[in-house]
């Protein structure tokens, strides 16, 4: 028998697991995990990811944001803290996790990195400071869950070229992210893959 993956579902387990106190972030880390498992069924509820928007909302509130997120081809993010527990589960593709270390006036180093790939799943702690890349030629579709406000809590990010620390600017992510799909929608026709 086939999986079939119910986001609405996905969304109330989490905040179930959520719920859990202690245990509510390693509780989430198992719901993801299994989620991306089936990266087929997932494909079966949302839209092709070359089509969708880079970042659909499945639930947000105080306690919980939970985000289906696509990395076009060459995608590169500021490096940016989320203030909260995260969880991050990659169903299709590659994801790059660069991650730095906080130095003393407030710029950060770059420290080690991690390789997600198809059904790989991280659990970052609040403290987590790290940058993305999807350094294929594909498109990259994953599953956010964090634990918390994710759009109003104060974060910052850092400048590529100077580590400096700056307001996160939500926006400027936005468009750095639509440019780069924009780019890998003409060179790669919706709904083709290569
Ligand atoms: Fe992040």
């Amino acid at each position: 028998m086939s999986v079939v993956f119910d986001k609405d579902r996905f969304v109330t387990d989490c905040l179930t697991a959520a719920r859990t106190g202690q245990g509510a972030h390693s509780a989430v880390r198992d719901i993801v995990e299994l989620a991306v498992s089936t990266p087929e069924a997932i494909e079966a509820e949302v839209r092709p990811w070359s089509e969708s928007p880079m970042m659909t909302i499945w639930h947000r509130s105080d306690e919980l944001t939970v985000l289906h997120v696509v990395w076009p081809p060459n995608a590169d993010l500021f490096a940016h803290d989320h203030n909260m527990w995260a969880v991050i589960g990659v169903y299709r593709g590659r994801e790059d996790n660069q991650f730095y270390r906080h130095l003393p006036d407030g710029r950060i180093e770059p420290h080690n990195g991690k390789t997600l790939l198809e059904n790989d799943v991280v659990a970052l702690g609040s403290e987590v400071v790290h940058s993305v890349r999807n350094p294929t030629r594909d498109w990259t579709a994953t599953l956010h869950v964090y634990g918390g406000e994710f759009f109003t809590t104060p974060r910052t990010m850092w400048s590529k070229d100077t580590f400096q620390p700056v307001p996160l600017d939500p926006e400027l992510i936005k468009a750095n992210l639509e440019a780069t799909a924009a780019k890998a929608r003409l060179a790669d026709r919706p709904g083709e893959r290569p």
